[in-house]
């Protein structure tokens, strides 16, 4: 019988990645060499492999690796081809480029051994092994020589192997999950005398436990970088980041999540692989990691506002306290949102403002005038708040200029710096926990929309992170503007003004 045409293996890196991030500066690339070379070795990759080698061999019109400094990271979990792919790649290359020296590494020794075995069998396929002079095995040290002088070199990092190597061309640190700063530094320079070094992590999400801060810090690198693209800036990159893996509240007993999560499911690794698996892990927990790829981060973060939450502290009426004003534009300046801030006993009443739309040039005009208008009393209405906090790119400025010359008070405008900015999500987070905060019931449909939508994105190295939209369309400045209100009107030492001053206007 016919067998029906099958997909299986043919969907782009671009469509199977839940993030894929390059290196920029991109002019060609050494994968059609390496591809025909693994072809000959009997090698067909699937599609999104095809991707994976394209993009890990790109190289910058210099003909340098363009993720030569940065790396290449890669987060996909277990069984999906990681050892395979990157060994293919890593023998072609070595047949390829004589002489060129190469340092494997994984955590456990358990892992180095295994893959060891593997490229044992793998030197032995009848198209290779002519290209192999020896596979050496003694002492702790396993490796392979090939005939043009090339070198692999098998070890495992918890007994200390890596260390002390020098002119190694790459490095490939499999477990990148477990690797500290520390290690690194101990193995990277060994890099430094190659005319072309290239540096792989490849790993599975870290467990609370591991020393993963080198694969976290990498890969909240290349999602900021993502982020930044995503908001049409230009971002220089020398890595290259990609992920796969399924949904962060995935059903673990889903097909379709190991489909998501494992492109090479169910074609080249089947369900009894992942059911095998699934048994040697400990918990379901580090199935979520190891199985799915799913990131505990992700899934502390993803819907971070729930709509219970956001429905439980809505209120009919606003207080009548004196405002704080807050201003959030989008990276690119193409959204903004203006909020205020009202103290109202122990809480504070948050809203968006309608006087908003627009964006640059006009809508700042338009603002900046609106903060000056005066009341009956001649009281311009900045100077009947309690002070003007702005956030976000490059527009913050601008904004604050333009205000100080509609005659706004220096110390009124506040341009909220980064680690303001990580402090005012937090503290909108904290407060929503606590039942501080409150917003109306009413008329706000784009800041509902918004909270919505947004996520906890990590920014940086200490587990700071700031709101971002988890859809390409969502918007993010709404909740933002809440939270740099929120955070002024609690840590404002400003009073706003009431009355008129002089000629009468105080008694009036
Ligand atoms: N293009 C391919 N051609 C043939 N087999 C493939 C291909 N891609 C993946 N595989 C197969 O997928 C299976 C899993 O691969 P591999 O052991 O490299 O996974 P891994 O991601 O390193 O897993 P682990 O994290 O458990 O080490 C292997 O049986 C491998 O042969
Ligand atoms: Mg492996």
């Amino acid at each position: 019988m016919k067998q029906p045409p099958t997909k299986h293996g043919s969907k782009k890196l671009s469509e199977v990645a839940k993030h894929l991030v390059l290196p920029s500066g991109i002019a060609s690339t050494g994968w059609p060499a390496v591809r025909d070379k693994a072809k000959e070795f009997g090698v067909l990759f699937d599609r999104w492999q095809d991707g994976l080698g394209r993009g890990i061999l790109a190289k910058r019109s210099n003909g340098l690796y363009a993720a030569g400094i940065g790396g290449i990271i890669i987060s996909i979990c277990r069984q999906v081809g990681k050892t395979f792919s990157i060994g293919t790649i890593i023998f072609a290359l070595c047949i390829l480029f004589p002489r060129l020296k190469v340092l494997w590494t994984a955590h456990l020794s358990r892992t180095s051994d295994e893959t060891f075995k593997w490229m044992q069998g793998f030197a032995r396929r009848r198209k290779i092994a002519p290209h192999i002079e020896q596979v050496r095995q003694a002492n702790g040290q396993q490796e392979i020589h090939f005939k043009n002088g090339s070198r692999i070199m098998f070890g495992a990092r918890e007994r200390g192997f890596g260390r002390g190597f020098d002119s190694v061309d790459i490095e490939v640190f499999d477990e990148a999950q477990i690797l500290t700063q520390k290690a690194l530094d101990d193995m990277v320079p060994a890099t430094n005398a190659s005319k072309n070094p290239l540096i792989i992590f490849m790993g599975t999400p870290p467990k609370p436990t591991d020393p993963g801060e080198v694969f976290r810090t990498r890969r909240n690198e290349a999602l900021a970088i993502k982020k930044r693209r995503a908001d049409g800036e230009v971002v220089e990159c020398d890595m290259f980041y990609t992920e796969l893996g399924a949904d962060p509240k995935a059903d673990l007993e889903d097909k379709m999540q190991v489909e998501k999560a494992n492109p090479s499911f169910p074609h080249r690794v089947p369900w009894e692989s992942i059911l095998r698996m699934r048994k040697i892990l400990a918990d379901d927990e580090s199935y979520r990691r190891e199985g799915l790829g799913i990131w505990d981060d992700d899934r502390e973060s993803s819907g971070a506002i729930t709509e219970t939450r956001w429905a439980e502290l809505a209120v009919n009426v606003a207080p009548e306290t004196d405002p704080v004003y807050s201003i959030s534009f989008s990276i690119d300046g193409m959204r903004m949102a203006l909020a205020a801030a009202k103290l109202n006993g122990e809480n504070v009443f948050v809203e968006q403002l309608h006087d908003d739309a627009g964006a640059l040039e006009d809508g700042m005009k338009r603002l900046a005038a609106w903060f000056a208008e005066k009341d009956e009393n001649g009281i311009t209405r900045w100077r009947r708040s309690r002070g003007i906090f702005i956030s976000g790119s490059s527009h913050a400025p601008t904004l604050a200029q333009m205000l100080r010359r509609a005659g706004v008070a220096s110390k009124w405008v506040t341009v909220l710096n980064t680690p303001q900015v990580f402090a005012a999500c937090q503290m909108l987070d904290n407060e929503l926990k606590a039942g501080t905060v409150e917003h109306p019931s009413e008329g706000q449909e784009r800041l509902d929309a918004s909270v919505s939508t947004v996520m906890k994105e990590p920014r940086g190295k200490q587990g700071a992170w700031a709101w971002a939209s988890v859809t390409p369309d969502g918007d993010e400045t709404p909740t933002e503007a809440i939270s740099f209100a929120l955070w002024g009107a609690r840590t404002t030492k400003l009073s706003a003004k009431k009355h008129a001053e002089g000629e009468g206007g105080a008694i009036l």
